[in-house]
């Protein structure tokens, strides 16, 4: 059993217009996935802005609401309120995001942010409290006079540890971590990677690592989903994408990662423009009439292509 199964999820937002302001269309931001995660693991998701990423996170923390399919938790169907609320769902499954700026409360002192979770779910003494916040701060790297300062007086990257101090105060399960180093320089994207990991060693923590690069999530992830138009394009082991990738938006992926050996340049170039040719031209095997992913196709036991099936035996 997974710690977290997606079964058939779809998310879409009415459309409105007219005098009326009557529903005219919907945005199908996810429109059909599936996928499991194992305990301790993490499980990357990957696709350009618009995609539908973050509201596949936000449906798993309750921020939005689903249309259909199923969030199973630990074996309990969790995709109603009240399900969640029975078995303390809010405190197993946390979130991080991005813009640590506007998701840290900029009116409250550090000791607050990563203090009230923990009120939700435990009674702990003034002191209780400072001395969890301080070791809390101690297991992100944070010197404990940060306990009494505010957001705005930190680094972005600080800030991220903040973020993730807030998320494991509870002691969850699993977080989801959206876009949790777009915002970082490079240098300090592997350091909040870095104690990420680790953090996830001490806690046995999952993470849904959600990024629209797949060479940020190349040294985290154990599987990886990559998704499309609100659909999964492609999943399957980190082996499978990085080595075995068939799907012409997974190799479009993969080629955008920037590479910086100047040696191979004209060769990465070449590589380029011969992806972009194979998506121009071979774009019936990948997209239906309608421009719609095709649904998933089994390439191993571990990895699912979203191409056109044929039959086989064929020419
Ligand atoms: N509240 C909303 N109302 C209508 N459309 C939305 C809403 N939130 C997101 N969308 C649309 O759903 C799609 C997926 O968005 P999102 O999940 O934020 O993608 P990503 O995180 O991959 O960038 C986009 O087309 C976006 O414009
Ligand atoms: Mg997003």
């Amino acid at each position: 059993m997974g710690l977290l199964e997606i079964k058939d999820l779809k998310v879409h937002y009415p459309i409105r217009g007219g005098f009326f302001n009557k529903i005219v269309d919907y945005v199908y931001a996810v429109d059909g996935v599936d996928f499991i995660i194992e305990p301790g693991t993490t499980y990357g998701l990957v696709g350009e802005s618009g995609s539908g990423k973050s509201t596949i996170g936000k449906s798993i923390v309750g921020l939005e609401k689903v249309t259909s399919g199923q969030i199973v938790f630990e074996g309990t169907d969790v995709t109603a309120k009240n399900a969640r609320k029975k078995m303390n769902y809010n405190k197993e499954v946390q979130m991080i995001f991005q813009d640590s700026m506007s998701s840290l409360n900029p009116k409250k002192r550090v000791i607050d942010i990563i203090a009230e979770p923990i009120r939700n779910f435990e009674r702990l003494s003034v002191q209780e409290e400072k001395k969890k916040v301080q070791s809390l701060l101690d297991t992100v790297g944070m010197p404990s006079d940060a306990l009494y300062k505010y957001p705005h007086e930190f680094s972005g990257g600080q800030r991220q540890r903040i973020g993730v101090a807030r998320a494991v105060a509870t002691n969850p399960k699993l977080i989801v971590a959206d876009e949790p180093v777009s915002a970082l320089d490079l240098s300090v994207q592997a350091q909040v990677l870095n104690f990420m990991k680790r953090i996830q060693e001490e806690y046995n923590l999952s993470y849904l690592f959600i990024s629209h690069d797949l060479g940020v999530v190349k040294h985290m992830c154990d599987n990886i989903a990559i998704m499309n138009k609100g659909r999964f394009v492609e999943i399957g082991t980190r082996e499978d994408i990085y080595s075995n990738p068939q799907h012409i938006y997974t190799k479009r992926l993969l080629s955008a990662i920037p590479r910086i050996d100047v040696d191979n340049r004209e060769a990465h170039k070449a590589e380029r423009r011969a992806v972009e040719q194979e998506y121009q031209n071979l774009h019936s095997q990948y997209y239906d009439d309608n421009g719609r992913v095709y649904d998933l196709q089994t390439v191993s036991p571990t990895h699912q292509a979203a191409v056109k099936h044929v039959e086989r035996g064929g020419a």
